[in-house]
């Protein structure tokens, strides 16, 4: 029997009875049975018990002329260790790739796959379809095997013209459906994959114990922390804080060297862990530094609203409530049983707010900018208020200025400021973006002048 030869357009089966079953000799591949999504214990169980109950009643099918196993690796070698005849049958296939598809396609018919075993085996259909692909770029034939030749004009939308091209999409999108699950869970997946899942989560995802949200957002949360990390530590690489205005050190230490009711404003965004204790120190710090007049503005957590309240309230007075929409995107609080979409930002001044002419919006959204720093701010949030309550020639201090979003859009708009920040290589980051917009202002005065 030609191997290549088909019948009625599909590969041709050869039922092959083995009557010393244990004597055909069936190679196992290991890049063939390694495709597969490994069985859960409690699937292995389950298959172990029923052979040792009823006996092999699937044949293993195998490569035809090459012996070589594409369907029962499990029962195998359940039924060698546990002595249990078994039948094999033999396959026609063309090619590898073939063997592969069918092997795919096999095990999502028979097994009751989770949506994660799913979704893995439509991710090595896949990678099997688009080596196939790039094989044929290679050797210039289109996918019926027709010289596409040389010269054929490549689709600019191309599955090899490089990552989140049209097709590339859509075929996510059909392998998503194919899965059953949305092309969401799908991109989940294979982020989580591609940034390395260890073994014990990766079982319990196949198991359906954990879920695959769950551990996208750890998984995100995780890469996250570890690109800011490296920032950080390519920044204290770099030196100190640049800019003499950054001061690094403890705001309750190093406070001191900022004058006295010199500052317009307070804008700051303490830990959202910082308990009555530690606020309560911000807001004697606020209210020795503001001038009369002037507002302290806090961006709090949710659940540190009330301690924040008490807490500067025994400085300041309260002035309003801000809301920070998180613009679009969410945040699923399950403990509260929240889905959060804005954070509030309490307002106080010391004494009484002096120029109520300039109105402000207490619904605001600077939408997520996290390029610098994991607690970095939208700049445009800090730049509204700077600008309406920091006049020209006026004072902005943030004692807790992280990666310097406060600094960074005070210097935009021609504002003093002061910022202290305890951390040394997170200072270093702030140092060096308030550098670079420093740097562009004036390569542009200089432009300017030359002209
Ligand atoms: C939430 S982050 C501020 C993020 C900032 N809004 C930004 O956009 O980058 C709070 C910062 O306060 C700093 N910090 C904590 N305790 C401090 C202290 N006692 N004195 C000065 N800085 C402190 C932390 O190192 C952290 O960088």
């Amino acid at each position: 029997m030609s191997r290549s030869k088909r019948h009625n357009g599909r590969p041709r089966t050869t039922a092959h009875s083995s009557q010393a079953a244990h004597n055909h000799r069936i190679t196992i591949a290991p890049r063939l049975a390694g495709l597969l999504p490994p069985l859960t214990p409690e699937e292995r169980h389950e298959l172990e018990t029923s052979l040792l109950a009823e006996g092999c009643r699937d044949p293993l099918v195998v490569w035809a002329g090459r012996n070589v196993l594409v369907d029962g690796h499990n029962r195998l070698e359940l039924c060698s260790r546990h002595d249990i005849a078994y039948q094999v049958v033999e396959r026609d296939f063309s090619d590898e790739a073939e063997v592969k598809l069918w092997m795919l396609d096999n095990q999502r018919a028979r097994r009751n796959l989770s949506p994660y075993q799913r979704i893995e085996i439509e991710m090595v259909r896949e990678s099997i379809l688009s080596e196939q692909a790039r094989a044929r770029q290679r050797t210039g034939k289109s996918a019926d095997g027709r010289a596409g030749g040389r010269g054929r004009r490549r689709d600019p939308d191309d599955g090899a013209s490089g990552a989140g091209s049209r097709k590339q999409r859509e075929a996510m999108a059909q392998a998503a459906d194919r899965a059953g699950v949305s092309a969401e869970t799908y991109r989940k997946v294979r982020q989580i994959k591609a940034s390395g899942v260890d073994p014990a989560t990766e079982e319990k995802l196949r198991g359906g114990e954990l879920s695959i949200h769950s551990i996208f957002i750890k998984t995100r949360d995780r890469a996250r922390q570890q690109e800011n990390e490296e920032k950080r530590k390519r920044a204290a690489r770099g030196g100190k804080a640049s800019d003499r205005r950054v001061m690094v050190g403890d705001f309750r230490k190093v406070g001191h060297k900022i004058p006295d009711v010199s500052a317009n404003l307070v804008f700051t965004d303490p830990p959202y862990d910082w308990d009555a204790a530690r606020l309560d120190d911000l807001g004697a710090f606020a209210a020795s530094k503001l001038a009369e007049g002037g507002s302290l503005i806090m961006y709090v957590g949710n659940l540190q609203l009330p301690a924040a309240l008490d807490a500067l309230s025994r400085h300041l007075r309260y002035w309003w409530t801000i809301a920070c929409l998180f613009g679009g995107s969410t945040m699923m609080m399950r403990e509260y049983g929240v889905r959060q979409g804005w954070r509030p930002m309490l307002w106080f001044v010391k004494g009484s707010r002096c120029d109520r002419s300039v109105v402000m919006a207490d619904v605001i959204s600077g939408g997520e900018e996290k390029s610098s720093h994991e607690w970095q701010q939208a700049e445009s949030e800090a730049a509204m208020w700077i600008e309406h309550l920091v006049p020209p020639g006026g004072l902005v201090v943030d004692p807790l200025l992280g990666s310097g979003t406060t600094a960074v859009a005070a210097q935009r708009l021609g504002r003093e400021w002061v910022g202290i920040e305890i951390d040394r290589a997170t200072a270093a980051i702030a140092g060096r973006r308030v550098g670079e917009v420093a740097g562009r202002k004036s390569t542009g005065r200089a432009r300017a002048k030359k002209k």
